[in-house]
């Protein structure tokens, strides 16, 4: 966003860098402005009513913006004009009703069909203001998706036994969508979106007496007893011994189609089932589709998916049509790094070894092609399905908290966010390697490869660490080489974007050095390679999530603000102020030109 020189002008990061706070305000640089797009509860399709928390209702709720908004995806509509999806990742019941209404051990049914409306995604139409920042027009393509909006399922784990439920004996129709955290605008115009922490909405597991199933349920952490949010007392579905496999119609890339307000969305089981961080896409040299994607958990994997077809460009309806279906058949892969250093040299402090670096080669291990199965003991439905446990067996490497994944636009490399995995090196558990290199990893790395021949389709690849974060006067951190005394300290790294420049903008989720969430820039490549400039702080207990960089404007999800405090006694007022309840919302900020 920014544009002028001083100092060394990295073209896009040229802002005064925002130092860390506790504000309840979402802080910018000198010379900036920002404004809300939209919050929780604002009508996103047509006629849906104005927000009112004290008559809330999920009639209501379903025609309007979502709770905990998370990824954010702007799809051009012409100039200054936009489709923008929003994932809405879950619920915090106490925060959504107010003080003394909502009873956690006795939720009503109303109540927690508000929760199901509040789940899902957003589609809202947005233009560029005189001002220069987003707004939300009237448009036929306002929708709401919710754990009501039926889907399709695709891909070889289409209509599998491990997918029938009594509801739907042909595995192929899931009701609803949930835990959406990040995801990606493919070069179709459509939107892929991760469902994370799918596991937490279910109950009862501990009643299912298959060993085989009981261990895939742990695996994947689906609770032994009641649920959080007590949803098995209204949906037999959230009731895994009342249906057991319910949990394995969730954690997959759903994929939607924002231009088309009427379309099915899709769930691809070609991509494989985990607590998907996210899905973004990269095209190969010959024209195929590949699929990057984290599993967001202490110890879990990295994976890619390679089409079998190609990719036809544009996005027309039939382009669309194209190349969604590609996303049904090919070779699903996972993650295994290997360092260049002497193990003796990674002692789990963080220090870099003697040759400076964290780095080394790596493999892409194929799991399933098809309806061909690579790993010993798994057909090829089996490693969609528990793709976990088949990725155990082939030998994958365990990463600290994969989360976001961005191929940079400018330079081709892959970045990805590993937050943190306080419990490396812990008893039991895994301890420092050289991708992983800090036991008790409470401040998260940035990771970046290069695949074989700059080619997306590659089984090989070369990586090294862009970052260590934390407090940049600790031993313990790296910076890509970059003077550490001119950096802003960084924590938890999650959502990543990349602006025109190919500088990466790191969104934060938990910092762990005391202050306020927020966005950092970072040039990849030249003599800045490495320096981190904070430009905004999130409000008191909020995550940052998007993001969304252009050359014109930044956009950010402000997910749970005052999720550190009660109704009863708040934390955050963001963004009305005064004495309201606090509201996540999406906020756009630009250079005040004037
Ligand atoms: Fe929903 Fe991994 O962040
Ligand atoms: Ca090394
Ligand atoms: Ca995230
Ligand atoms: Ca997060």
């Amino acid at each position: 966003p920014g544009h002028g020189t001083h100092g060394r002008p990295v073209p896009g990061t040229d802002f005064r860098p925002v130092a860390p706070n506790r504000a309840d305000a979402l802080t910018i640089p000198p010379g900036y402005r920002q404004n809300v797009v939209i919050r929780w509860g604002d009508p996103v399709v047509p006629g849906a009513p104005e927000f009112d928390v004290t008559r809330q209702s999920a009639a209501a709720q379903a025609r309007q913006f979502g709770y905990n908004n998370d990824f954010v995806g702007l799809i051009p509509q012409g100039r200054d004009r936009y489709l923008m999806v929003v994932n809405h990742e879950y619920t915090t019941e106490v925060q959504m009703f107010p003080a003394g209404r909502y009873d956690p051990a006795n939720p009503t049914r109303e109540q927690v069909e508000i929760a199901w409306a509040a789940h899902g995604l957003s589609v809202v139409q947005v233009v560029r203001g005189r001002d220069g920042g987003l707004e939300v027009v009237p448009s036929r393509y306002g929708r709401r998706i919710t754990l009501d909006t039926e889907f399709e399922v695709r891909g070889p784990a289409a209509g599998s036994v491990h997918l029938r439920t009594s509801a739907d004996p042909t595995g192929r129709k899931v009701r609803g969508t949930q835990n959406n955290c990040s995801g990606g605008v493919t070069p179709w115009g459509t939107v892929l979106s991760g469902e994370e922490n799918f596991h937490q909405y279910f109950a009862n597991s501990e009643q299912v007496t298959d060993p085989v199933a009981r261990a895939r349920l742990k695996r994947y952490g689906v609770g032994k007893g009641a649920s959080t949010r007590k949803w098995e007392r209204f949906d037999r579905r959230w009731d895994v011994a009342a249906e057991p496999n319910e949990p394995n119609r969730f954690g997959w890339v759903v994929e939607i189609d924002p231009n088309d307000p009427a379309s099915t969305p899709v769930k691809h089981t070609a991509l494989g089932r985990f607590k998907h961080e996210a899905a973004t896409v990269k095209i190969t040299k010959d024209g195929r589709v590949v699929v990057y994607s984290g599993d967001d958990e202490r110890f879990d994997y990295i994976y890619k998916f390679v089409s079998k077809g190609r990719y036809k460009p544009g996005t027309s309806a039939h382009a669309r049509r194209h190349n969604s279906a590609l996303l049904d058949e090919g070779t699903l892969y996972v993650a295994k790094f290997t360092g260049d250093s002497p193990a003796g040299e990674i002692d789990g402090s963080g220090k870099p070894p003697a040759d400076g670096e964290f780095d080394g080669t790596g493999q892409w291990i194929p799991l399933a092609a098809g309806n061909r199965s690579f790993v010993d003991g798994f057909t090829a439905e089996e490693v969609c399905v528990f793709t976990r446990l088949a990725a155990d067996k082939a030998g994958a490497t365990k990463m600290d908290r994969p989360e976001d994944i961005e191929p940079n636009p400018v330079n081709g490399r892959i970045y990805a966010a590993l937050t943190n995995n306080s419990d490396r090196g812990a008893a039991g558990k895994a301890g420092a390697d050289e991708v992983n290199p800090r036991n008790g990893n409470k401040n998260g790395h940035v990771l970046e490869w290069e695949e074989a021949g700059g080619d997306a389709a590659a089984t090989t690849f070369s990586w090294r660490l862009l970052l260590v974060c934390g407090d940049p006067s600790t031993a313990d951190t790296y910076f890509g080489g970059f003077p550490k005394d001119q950096v802003s300290p960084i924590s938890c790294p999650d959502n990543l974007a990349f602006d025109p420049y190919g500088n990466l903008w790191i969104a934060t989720d938990g910092n762990a050095l005391g202050s306020n969430d927020g966005l950092f820039s970072v040039p990849v490549d030249g003599p800045e390679r490495g320096h981190v400039k904070q430009f905004l702080t999130v409000p008191v207990g909020a995550e940052t999530c998007g993001p969304v960089v252009t050359g014109d404007f930044v956009v950010v999800a402000v997910q749970h603000p005052g999720e550190d405090g009660t109704p009863a006694a708040p934390t955050s007022h963001w963004p009305d102020g005064g004495n309201a309840m606090p509201r996540p919302a999406v906020v756009s900020v630009w250079r005040d030109c004037h």
